[in-house]
Formats: structure tokens, sequence, C-alpha cells
């Protein structure tokens, strides 16, 4: 398995829903761009279960005894809030038996000339002993949240498996958690765009995505 899956490398309507939440103009409907997240979340969720591990069962219908196979691994979601919020929804809708999980990031006021600077706030994060992780962050911009985030992870439990689970990724952003996470992980992304801006906003992106899912201006 590749460390980085791109999922708009293969045509898919996930297409349609990127382009959505791209455009200035649909954008301006902050219920369809979280409704986009949310659907974007179960398709992500689809594409890593087909990295999981599953295990064959025996169910009962209405006519025989059927042989189906269903995932064997513990999924723990844990979003990043604000954005990953709708995201993260649509990964729970997904994987139904998973439990989850929320921590607070959010930049820090910018000094000129400056990196860009994380700081962790709420933090509720079930016993990952074991399971399966999948970290949900909606962009991908200079990759520190989703670092500091597993680093603040490790402190209490070790997961088996790490997914990042990301929609628009910037190669600075790859390029920094591959050399900073603590631990292996494999990473979904719907896009890789162009850059970062001089803000560390993606280009093209599309702004601000916790501001627009919860229709602030
Ligand atoms: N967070 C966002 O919402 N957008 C970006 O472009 C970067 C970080």
């Amino acid at each position: 398995m590749k460390p980085t899956i791109v999922l708009n490398e293969t045509p898919s309507v996930l297409n349609n829903y990127l382009a959505e939440i791209r455009s200035v103009e649909i954008q301006k409907d902050s219920m369809r761009f979280r409704q986009n997240l949310r659907r974007i979340g179960w398709i992500t969720a689809q594409e890593i279960s087909k990295a999981m591990a599953f295990e064959q069962k025996t169910v009962t219908t209405p006519l025989a005894e059927a042989h189906v196979h269903t995932v064997a691994e513990d999924v723990v979601i844990i979003s990043i809030l604000r954005a990953a919020i709708p995201f993260g929804e649509g990964l729970l809708d997904v994987f139904d038996k998973a439990e989850s999980g929320f921590v607070g990031a959010w930049r820090e006021e910018e000094i000129e000339g400056e990196e860009v600077r994380v700081s962790l706030g709420y933090t509720a994060l079930p016993d990952l002993t074991g399971k399966t992780l999948i970290l949900a962050d909606p962009m991908l911009a200079t990759g520190k949240s989703l670092v500091k985030t597993v680093n603040q992870i490790l402190k209490s439990s070790t997961p088996s498996k790490l997914h990042l689970a990301t929609v628009i990724s910037a190669p600075e952003g790859i390029s920094y958690i591959s050399k900073n996470m603590p631990m292996a992980f494999q990473l979904w992304t719907s896009a890789i765009d162009e850059k970062l801006n001089e803000k560390a906003y993606i280009v093209p992106g599309l702004g601000d995505a916790g501001d627009l899912a919860f229709g602030q201006k």
C-alpha cells in the first residue's frame, strides 16, 4: 500500500463534491458545504475500509445461512475541531460501531515573519490500545495540527494503526508529516493541491473550512 492514497485520481462522483466545496458560489450555502464534507467522509471511509482486516461470519437469512465478511478491526475516529465535525460524521456514518473522540486545535495569532504555531485545547479521547485510529482533519496545510494531535494522543495510549483522513492536502503538509509523524501512518486525501500561500492557506484550496462549515463570513 502506498503511504498516500489520492482519491480524486480515480474519476468518480467525489469530484462533483470537491468541485462544490471549492466554488465560492456554492460555498454560500453552508448546509450544502457541510453535507458535501459529510459525503466525502463516507467515500473516504469506504476507501479506508478496503485496507482493513475482515472476518468471515455466518448470518441467517429468511431462506438459509449466508457466509458474510465484516470488518474485524476496532475503529476509533478522532476529529480535529472544529473543521472536521461534518467530515468526521461522514466517517462515523460508515463505521457504525466506531468510538469517537475530539481534539481542539487552532492556529496562534500570526506574528509576521514567523512560522504558523498550533495550539491544542479541548481533548476527549477513548483508549486506543490495539485499535485502528482514523484521525480526521479536512485541510492538511502545514501538517502541524496532525503531528501535534498524534503526539498528544500517544501520551495516553497507542493505536495499532493510524489512518490520516483529509480532504485537500498541500505538498508542504505531506512533506512535514512524512518527516515528523511519531508513528507509521497511511494518508487518505481527496486531492493534493498546488501549494501553501504566505498565510499558510492551501492554494487553490477552498478557503477556511471551519468558517465555511459553520456559517462564519
Ligand atoms: N485550514 C483551512 O481551513 N484552509 C486552509 O487552506 C488551511 C487550513
